[in-house]
């Protein structure tokens, strides 16, 4: 009886043993299992009376994902010399854009364009980029890094500072649930940096609220949204709408609107989404912006040729220059000195504050 006791009483310590021993196992060199993996949806709570986009099959929003491109996003390890981030050239405070006419990458050489808002940027289904030669974000955020006059990194690099990271393993594997420190790849990267980019939302803005009822505009901002849309029989069209149209402002279209002289259609420095389509007519042809965060977002258009909202007015106001395919809605408008304030007091409507402060 008491030498029955003492083995069973062995053989449990023995268990115990074991199955202390197997808790308290560090994990294998790079596994990652012990940590856990719950990814909670996220939300892109979409504004009022603003259309769904897509979000594709294999990459849905979750809060880590959200939390993990964020981080990538603002973090100078992507670039060779670790100087700078995607935000380098997408500065929240000015609406993801960096002030500049062209963009600087890490060794000062600059592009031809001007960097783009990235605010609501989960709408631009007909493309990216001012040409739209690239078709989703995923696809996209693969190649700041590579560039020569951007990032000029390469992703095995990228991915060897992430992989011995004290923080970024464990958050990949909150994100996508990998097991090991190997499954780290840049396809997962540039997935958390989509998700976090389509989480850029903007729709709150006195031009919204004023959309649902909830904002009165100024006179003069009345004036010039009825310019800008062409609302009131008594003032001109300014055409405006009709190209940046409510509520994303922009229809997505690729249009010529007149900046550029042009006799025939070889004649444009930039040929834009001509040179994606291989139709001479798309030359000169960009993608329409949203006008979203307009005044935080100057040098305008897509060489940053207009320093003010003022110049660019003008511009419209002119009739634009000659092009074999300026588009018809670009022609002389007439507009006073008054018109033109108020024209420009709309778009100072169309500005997110909270957007910006809270990012
Ligand atoms: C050196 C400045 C620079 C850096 C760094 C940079 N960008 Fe950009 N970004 C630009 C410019 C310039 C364009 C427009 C290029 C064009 O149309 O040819 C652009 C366009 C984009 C667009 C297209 C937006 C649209 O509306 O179509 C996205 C998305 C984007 N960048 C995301 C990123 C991400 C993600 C990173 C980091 C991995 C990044 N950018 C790093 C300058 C930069
Ligand atoms: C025919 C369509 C069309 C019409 C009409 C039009 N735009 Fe544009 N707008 C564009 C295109 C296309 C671009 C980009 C061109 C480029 O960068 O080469 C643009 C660019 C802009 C920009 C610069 C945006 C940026 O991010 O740099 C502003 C500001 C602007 N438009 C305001 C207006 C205003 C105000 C009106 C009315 C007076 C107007 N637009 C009428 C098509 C149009």
């Amino acid at each position: 009886m008491y030498k029955a006791l003492l083995v069973s009483l062995l053989c449990l310590c023995v268990v115990m043993l074991f199955t202390c021993k197997d808790k308290t196992k560090p994990p294998a060199p790079g596994e990652l299992t012990h940590i856990s993996y719950r990814p909670k949806p996220y939300p892109y709570n979409l504004p009022e009376g603003f259309p769904r986009f897509e979000v594709p099959k294999d990459n849905p929003g979750t809060v880590e994902g959200v939390s993990l491109g964020e981080k990538l996003f603002f973090d100078p390890l992507l670039s060779a010399d670790n100087t700078m981030s995607c935000s380098s050239c997408h500065f929240p405070h000015l609406a993801m854009t960096d002030k500049k006419a062209r963009s600087t990458g890490i060794d000062g050489k600059e592009g031809i364009r001007s960097a783009m808002s990235l605010i609501n940027v989960a709408y631009y289904r007909e493309g990216l980029f001012w040409d739209g030669r690239v078709k989703t974000l995923e696809e996209q955020a693969l190649l700041p890094v590579e560039d020569s006059v951007e990032l000029h990194n390469s992703w095995d690099e990228v991915l060897n500072r992430l992989k011995k990271h004290s923080e970024y393993p464990a958050l990949f594997r909150k994100a996508f649930g990998i097991s090991s420190i190997e499954e780290m790849d840049k396809y997962l990267a540039v997935k958390a940096i989509a998700q976090y980019e389509r989480s850029l939302i903007s729709g709150n803005t006195k031009f919204d609220r004023f959309r649902r009822g909830e904002a009165v505009l100024s006179e003069e901002e009345m004036r010039g949204y009825e310019l800008f849309f062409d609302a009131s029989p008594d003032l001109p069209d300014a055409e405006c709408g009709h190209c940046h149209n409510a509520p994303l402002m922009t229809t997505n279209e690729y249009l010529n609107n007149g900046i550029s002289e042009a006799f025939t259609t070889e004649d444009f420095t930039d040929k834009g989404y001509g040179l994606i389509t291989g139709n001479p007519l798309d030359n000169g042809k960009f993608r329409v912006p949203s006008l979203r965060n307009i005044i935080l977002t100057a040098p305008y258009m897509h060489d940053g040729r207009f320093k003010t909202l003022e110049e660019v007015i003008e511009h419209y106001n002119s009739g634009g220059k000659h092009g074999p395919n300026v588009s018809p809605l670009i022609r002389p408008l007439n507009l006073n000195e008054v018109q033109k304030r108020q024209l420009i007091a709309f778009l100072e409507t169309l500005t997110d504050p909270n957007f910006t402060q809270q990012n």
